[in-house]
C-alpha cells in the first residue's frame, strides 16, 4: 500500500537514522540523541505510584486535570512572567512534540507559509509539510552570534505568511536567544498578523548566567504565541510522555481540537508525576544543570583543540554544533565516517536545516565518562585532519 502524499513528502528523522545506523554495533558511544542520562527524580516517581495505588487510572479531562493546568499556570506566572487562565488557556499534552503537529494542522492551510528558524528542531519543518503549508527558512548564522535580523525575516514575508517557529534554547545550536531578537520577532509578528509558536522545553537547561526569556511575556505577543514547554528534559522525563501548549483562549480551542483527535487526554499517571515535579523541590534540576555544565565544558575544551572547527561554545540545552566546513567532506559523510571509524554516533547537522550544513550535532546528554570517551576518540578525527 502505497503512503498518503503527505507522508511522501516528509524525511524521516537524522537522529532516528543514525540511532539506527548504530543499532548492534559494539563499543559505540552515544552523542547523538536528547536523552538525559539522569533518572527521574525519586519524589516524582514516588507520586506517580502513589496516583496508581490510589486508583488513577482513568480518563481525565481532555485539557489535563485541573490541579496540573493550575501548577502550570502558577509556574507561568512566576517564572516566566506570562499570565493564562488554567481553564482556557493550558493544555496537557502527551509531550511537547504533540503541539508541534496540532500547531502545525490547527493553523496551516495548503499553500500557507511558515518561517523556520534554521538550524531547527525537525518536527518544525517536517509538521509544516504535513499541513501541506510550505516552510520559509530563515537562516541564522554562527559567526553572527545567530543573531536574528529584522531584514531577513521581512524579505521572506508575503501575503501567505501565517506563522513563524522558534526553539528557544535552541535545539540543535544550544544558542539562548536574547531579548533584542525576541523584540524583533514580536515586532514582525505585530505587523504582520502572524503567529509565533515557540518551543521553551530547555528554558531550564542554560549556563553561565544566561537568561532565558519567554516570548509571550513581551508586550503584546500573549495573544498570538504559542508557548510549548514540556517536562523530558528538565526533569529526566522523556519517557512519561508529558508536555504542555499555552496559548491565548481562541488559539487554545483550536490546539484543544487537534489534542482530542490525537490522544484523547494525557496519561493520568504522568500528569500526577508531572505535577509532583512541578510542585516539589527544584534542587534535582539544578543539579542535573550543574553536571550538563559541566560535561559542556569538557566538549568545549576538547573541540578547542582541533584546529578546523569552529563554533560558539553553547550558553543552553545539552548540545554542540561545531562548524566543520573547513573539512573537505558533507556533514552526513562525516557523521558517517565518525560511527564507522570512530565508533561515536553523532548528527549530521543538514538534519536540522540547510544552515545545518557543514556541521554536526553533539549531544552531552549521556553520562560524563560517554562524552569523555567520545571526545577521546578525536583522534580519529586528527587523522582526518578534521
Ligand atoms: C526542541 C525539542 N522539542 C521537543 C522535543 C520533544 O519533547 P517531548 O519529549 O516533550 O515530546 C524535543 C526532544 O528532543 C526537543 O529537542
Amino acid at each position: 500500500m502505497k503512503a498518503s502524499r503527505k507522508v511522501g513528502r516528509i524525511k524521516p528523522s537524522a537522529i532516528r537514522r543514525m540511532l539506527e545506523l548504530s543499532a548492534g554495533l559494539k563499543d559505540v558511544v552515544h552523542l547523538e540523541h536528547g536523552e538525559p542520562n539522569f533518572a527521574t527524580p525519586e519524589h516524582v516517581i514516588a507520586a506517580a505510584i502513589e496516583a496508581m495505588n490510589e486508583g488513577c487510572t482513568h480518563y481525565t479531562d481532555i485539557s489535563g486535570t485541573l490541579e496540573l493546568r493550575q501548577a502550570i499556570a502558577e509556574k507561568l506566572a512566576k517564572e516566566n512572567g506570562i499570565d493564562v487562565d488554567p481553564q482556557t488557556e493550558v493544555t496537557v499534552t502527551s509531550g511537547s512534540q504533540e503541539a508541534m503537529l496540532n500547531a502545525a494542522l490547527g493553523f496551516l492551510d495548503r499553500g500557507d507559509e511558515a518561517l523556520v528558524i534554521d538550524p531547527y528542531y525537525p518536527a518544525q519543518f517536517e509538521d509544516t509539510l504535513l499541513a501541506e503549508a510550505v516552510p520559509v527558512k530563515i537562516p541564522l548564522n554562527a559567526t553572527n552570534n545567530y543573531r536574528l535580523e529584522m531584514d531577513a525575516l521581512e524579505r521572506e514575508i508575503t501575503r501567505k505568511t501565517k506563522m513563524i517557529w522558534i526553539c528557544n534554547p535552541s535545539n540543535p545550536t544550544g544558542h539562548v536567544f536574547s531579548k533584542r531578537d525576541l523584540e524583533i520577532l514580536a515586532d514582525v509578528a505585530e505587523r504582520h498578523d502572524l503567529i509565533v509558536f515557540v518551543d521553551e522545553i530547555y528554558e531550564k537547561i542554560v549556563y553561565n548566567g544566561a537568561k532565558h526569556i519567554s516570548l509571550a511575556s513581551l508586550p503584546r505577543m500573549e495573544n498570538r504565541t504559542i508557548t510549548v514547554n514540556g517536562f523530558s528534559k528538565a526533569y529526566a522525563m522523556t519517557g512519561w510522555r508529558i508536555g504542555y501548549m499555552v496559548a491565548e483562549k481562541e488559539l487554545s480551542a483550536t490546539l484543544r481540537t487537534m489534542h482530542y483527535y490525537d490522544t484523547l487526554c494525557p496519561n493520568i499517571i504522568s500528569q500526577k508525576a508531572a505535577l509532583a515535579a512541578l510542585t516539589g523541590p527544584q534542587n534535582c534540576v539544578d543539579e542535573m544543570v550543574a553536571e550538563y555544565n559541566r560535561r559542556r565544558l569538557l566538549v568545549a575544551k576538547q573541540l578547542g583543540k582541533l584546529e578546523s572547527v569552529t563554533y560558539p561554545v553553547p550558553e543552553g540545552a545539552f548540545y554542540v554544533f561545531p562548524n566543520l566546513a573547513k573539512l573537505d567532506k558533507s556533514d552526513e559523510t562525516l557523521a558517517l565516517d565518525l560511527l564507522t571509524k570512530a565508533k561515536v554516533v553523532t548528527v549530521p547537522g543538514s538534519g536540522f536545516g540547510k544552515a545545518g550544513e557543514g556541521h554536526i550535532r553533539i549531544s552531552y546528554s549521556s553520562d560524563y565518562e560517554q562524552v569523555e570517551e567520545g571526545m577521546k576518540r578525536k583522534r580519529y578525527y586528527k587523522e582526518s585532519r578534521f
